[in-house]
């Protein structure tokens, strides 16, 4: 898969694959397709900076299963088994450390009415095989001594781990350029193809058209947003609103990630070894407006201090806003699309890195001609509901 470029004032030689998008997706996509002896150009003006930068970092199969999303659930604990060897080969590649940590999760409920929908939740994921142990209240204080008195009782969670989000991307960075990545820092705009529809390029900001036999399309939420393919070429995704705060104390507050419903919203507060703690995070419907918002840095902080009196103690260091890319059922689109040599890997909406490795090693698969997961098989790009925008 080579060529020669033909826009622009460089004859240098065509990459085989160009990668719209520098999140997560894309950066292990690049990576993992670079290893493979590919010349990999990755586009987006700020590598890593959009919603994997502001994420928890939580990998949470069990945690994120929710009624009538089975085939999700599977492709989401088939993620998860995807972590161990991925961390291992990532923070060898990079030379830096990723602070994967294997530990498990607490959930808890705030009052009895939380304490009710949490058992519903827990039986419906036991009924998809996905264990966990109930506590009552007291257990789930000996786990974590900072835990509220008040709680109504709660359960360990043993499959879902957590990762440094932002150490993650670090080190994706440092890997690709390590893979010999080419770091284009433009904004990708749109596709072209030629007369007979097949793929030529992708158009960047710059006004060149980056000539490659294959781009895989993993922009998040604005993958919907690329010109020049014929309607309905692309999923139908939006940008759902998350605030996330970053607090900080002199000790470690906790020793896992702590989930909760308080008055029926779920909340989540995960630690980190530098003494952090991320809270988490508003689900809001407002299209691409970024700013914080004050009502959201006081529902989310109001949750927070129920399920864990100490965080009044902390310093407010940082409330951020990202844009989950969500799609029509939850789940990730990844493959091809109709426009041959066009791929999209995006839509991971609430999961975007807990799928990171199985996307990355799906995105080798589609340039290598391979089948990719057959737990990824019905999350295909051009299979079900909500394909259905580009112009
Ligand atoms: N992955 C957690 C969230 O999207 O808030």
């Amino acid at each position: 898969m080579a060529g020669t470029e033909t826009s622009g004032s460089t004859a240098a030689v065509a990459p085989d694959v160009v990668v719209a998008g520098g999140g997560v997706i894309g950066l292990a996509g690049a990576w993992m397709l670079a290893r493979t002896g590919r010349r990999v150009q990755l586009v987006d003006p700020e590598p890593g900076r959009g919603a994997a930068w502001v994420a928890a970092g939580m990998l949470a199969p069990a945690n994120e299963a929710h009624f009538g999303e089975e085939d999700l659930t599977r492709l989401l604990v088939a993620g998860a088994a995807r972590w161990p060897p991925f961390a291992a080969a990532l923070e060898e590649a990079a030379g830096r450390a990723i602070d994967y940590e294997p530990s498990n999760t607490v959930v808890v409920a705030a009052d009895r009415s939380d304490r009710a929908a949490l058992d519903q939740l827990l039986e419906f994921r036991r009924s998809i095989g996905l264990e966990s142990r109930r506590l009552g209240a007291s257990e789930c204080r000996r786990l974590e001594p900072a835990l509220s008195p008040a709680l109504s009782g709660g359960a360990e969670v043993p499959g879902d781990h957590q990762v440094d989000n932002r150490a993650l991307v670090a080190a994706l960075l440092d890997a690709c350029v390590a893979a010999g990545v080419e770091l284009v820092p433009r904004r990708a705009l749109g596709v072209e193809t030629d007369g007979t529809g097949a793929l030529r390029g992708l158009r960047t900001d710059d006004g060149e058209v980056r000539r490659t036999p294959m781009v895989v399309a993993a922009m998040g939420w604005r993958t919907s947003t690329l010109t020049g393919v014929p309607p309905g070429t692309l999923p139908a995704l939006r940008p759902v609103k998350g605030h996330v705060l970053r607090l900080r104390g002199h000790e470690r507050l906790l020793g896992r990630t702590v989930r909760g419903l308080v008055r029926g919203r779920a909340c989540y507060l995960v630690p980190r070894r530098d003494h952090s703690v991320v809270v988490g995070a508003t689900m809001e419907e407002m299209g691409e407006d970024a700013r914080v918002q004050a009502g959201a840095v006081h529902t989310l902080l109001d949750n927070a201090r129920a399920l864990v009196p100490g965080v009044d103690e902390l310093e407010l260091v940082e409330c951020s806003v990202g844009f989950r890319p969500g799609s029509a059922d939850n789940g990730p689109h990844v493959g091809w699309t109709g426009v041959p040599g066009l791929a999209v890997a995006t839509g991971h909406f609430r999961n975007g890195i807990l799928l990171t490795p199985i996307t990355a090693e799906a995105i080798v698969a589609l340039a290598s001609g391979a089948e990719v997961a057959p737990e990824l098989r019905r999350f295909g790009a051009g299979s079900r509901a909500g394909v259905g925008s580009g112009s």
